[in-house]
């Protein structure tokens, strides 16, 4: 039974702007298609008339952005007649590469560095029978093994230093566009290989029909250089952690540290389109604490009713810092990237807390312990 307006992933949507042909065999899971949810309670608590949003792409098959880029490199793969894919990852990359080599009936092999990727993560590279090789070294030192082992073995690099990567990521700009009617004002979005931010400039900038030097795989051909969705783009906010934030520091970080493990990265791949894409819209790239990190994922979860990963939360902390300051003015656009769903890393979310309270199975306790909140 075939159903003309079920949903079958981002490649049949955007098929006529993405670099695929009849021949490429599309890999899918029905990845995209995320929700845009606007914010109600934060925006009031902190008492700003802007107009936010959140683009909550862990929602995605995999629960990662990775999902769109991924679609895209395994289809590719498979178009050239690939057995395997490679990826270093700090998870959700190594989760989505799992996911769709599984579907393509590829092997997967996932460098992971050593006891910094959550319990979720794992997981999933695991469960889709991943070969998972846990490395003595963080994710840059394994993004080095992976372009090197590339040369020596038959393996496609499924990294975002595959271009294809990028073309799938580029979309969420254009749903973004779609569902406002417009771009937003400021995008804003947290930056650890940087590969998201230059896959949205990207996006954003096909969606007005310019013709971007990065977009180098369309060849002027996309049909919103005819027909753009939009005249404008965002200003791009790029935020990293801390510990990890060689776009703050000018140059790669030796050794880079932050719970949002995620984005645990001190040499970007995508250095040179991210830096273009923040400067070309006029934006900057800021850091925000570890601490201010787990705060914000804790608003969110508890005021939004969004749950989503440490990293993830990078976004929306540093676009409140910049909406308080000013330096985003009020009355603003804004979108969130949120990049990971909280799910997949249960054991930083609840770190710290008490959160369970154990009563006897009576009424009397039950009824207790309710009106004591009350
Ligand atoms: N948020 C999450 C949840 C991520 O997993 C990543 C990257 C980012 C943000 C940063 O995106 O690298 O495009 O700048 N994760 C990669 C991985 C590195 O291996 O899963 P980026």
């Amino acid at each position: 039974m075939s159903n003309s307006s079920h949903y079958q992933g981002l490649i049949e949507r955007y098929r006529d702007r993405l670099p695929v042909t009849d021949k490429t065999p599309v890999v899918s899971l029905n990845e995209g298609d995320t929700p845009l949810i606007k914010l109600v309670n934060i925006p009031e608590q902190i008492g700003t008339s802007v107009e936010m949003y959140v683009k909550f792409d862990g929602q995605n098959p995999t629960g990662s952005f990775k999902d769109r880029g991924m679609t895209m490199a395994v289809s590719k793969a498979a178009e050239k007649g690939a057995k395997a894919i490679v990826c270093a990852s700090t998870g959700n990359t190594s989760a989505a590469a799992a996911a769709y080599a599984a579907r393509a009936g590829m092997t997967a092999f996932v460098l992971i560095p050593e006891g910094k990727i959550p319990m979720g993560k794992l997981a999933q590279a695991i469960a889709h029978g991943a070969v998972v090789l846990q490395i003595r070294g963080n994710f840059d030192d394994g993004m080095r093994l992976v372009k090197e082992v590339a040369g020596e073995a038959p393996v496609e690099i499924v990294n975002s230093v595959n271009p294809y990567r990028l073309q799938g990521q580029k979309t969420g700009a254009f749903e973004i566009v779609e569902a406002l009617g417009r771009a937003p004002d400021y995008h804003c979005i947290p930056v650890g290989n940087a590969g998201n931010i230059s896959g949205y400039w990207i996006g954003y900038s096909e969606a007005c029909g310019h013709n971007t030097a990065s977009c180098t795989l369309c060849n002027g051909e996309c049909p919103y250089l005819e027909n753009p969705l939009t005249t404008t783009r965002p200003i791009m906010v790029g935020y990293q952690a801390s510990g990890a934030a060689p776009f703050l520091r000018g140059h790669p970080v030796e050794q880079p540290e932050t719970l949002a493990t995620a984005i645990r990265i001190g040499n970007p791949q995508s250095w040179n389109l991210a830096k273009a894409a923040v400067e070309e819209s006029g934006g900057w790239f800021d850091e925000v604490t570890d601490q201010e990190i787990l705060d914000t994922q804790s608003l969110l979860a508890s005021k939004e009713g969004i749950f989503c990963e440490p990293a993830s939360a990078v976004s929306v902390c540093g676009a409140l810092r910049d909406i308080r300051s000013g330096k985003i003015p009020d009355g603003s656009l804004i979108t969130c990237t949120v990049t990971g769903h909280g799910l997949k890393d249960t054991a930083t979310a609840i770190e710290g807390r008490d959160p369970v309270q154990t009563v006897d199975a009576e009424l009397a306790s039950v009824k207790d312990a309710i009106l004591r909140h009350l």
